[in-house]
């Protein structure tokens, strides 16, 4: 069996290697960045001179109990290197993000970045992304019309929930969790889900990544933006 969490580490190893004195870098969320954030915090104790910029409340506590100083978003301009995590990418570095529900703040931090880094375990690579459902942030006043504009895109939407709530993410929206199936055309679905009124992000993430670290049993795989 997969040692999932030993390919996680393996891939935060080697994205931290990225990182370099004076540079602005974006903090991701989930599982995988977390032990990134946890390299960075070594790294920082022993001399590394960097600021975050946090995608989460989780991740910007987290940072701030490894002494990771951080920079609020409104103080950037830009960020040089952010490393986060996916749910699914291609080899053209086509993604699926949010199952963490953090996909706007994740989509905001990437697009400031100069270089977006994901790390992965090596169940995240797939020839066609939409196996994992994709996650479209909505503001809860438009969510059944949202659902039904789905449908009409030839999918299912269902609200994410937690103990039988709906999720309210951190922005005060609710998280549709979209089935497409496999999906041929990542960008055109990318297209027609932001037209959707009241759709505010998705957890299509296209052309963003510049860099992917998988790590695959004691070693890595990297996979470059052509
Ligand atoms: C959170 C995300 C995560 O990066 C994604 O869900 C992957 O998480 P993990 O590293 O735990 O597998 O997009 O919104």
């Amino acid at each position: 069996m997969k040692d999932l969490k030993n390919e996680k580490t393996l891939a935060a190893k080697e994205a931290v290697k990225y990182l370099s004195n004076g540079q602005i870098v974006g903090l991701g969320s989930g599982s995988s960045a977390y032990i990134a954030i946890a390299e960075i915090g070594e790294l920082v104790k022993n001399g590394l001179n960097i600021k975050g910029v946090p995608t989460s409340e989780k991740t910007r506590e987290l940072a701030e109990s490894l002494n990771i100083p951080l920079l609020k978003i409104e103080e950037v301009d830009a960020i040089d290197i952010t490393i986060d995590g996916a749910d699914e990418f291609t080899t053209d570095l086509q993604l699926i993000k949010g199952g963490g529900s953090f996909l706007l703040k994740e989509k905001v931090v990437a697009a400031l970045s100069k270089q977006e880094i994901i790390i992965t375990d090596s169940t995240k690579k797939v020839e066609f992304l939409g196996k994992f459902t994709v996650p479209i942030e909505v503001i809860p006043y438009a969510q059944n019309y949202v659902l039904a504009e789905i449908q009409k895109l030839s999918g299912t939407g269902k609200i994410r929930l937690v103990d039988d709530e709906p999720l309210i993410t951190e922005q005060g929206n609710v998280l549709i969790d979209g089935d497409f199936g496999l999906i041929q055309d990542p960008a055109l679905l990318a297209e027609q889900l932001i037209k959707i009124v009241g759709v505010v992000e998705h957890g299509l993430f296209i052309n963003i990544a510049t860099t992917v670290i998988m790590g695959v049993d004691d070693a890595t795989e990297v996979f470059l933006k052509k």
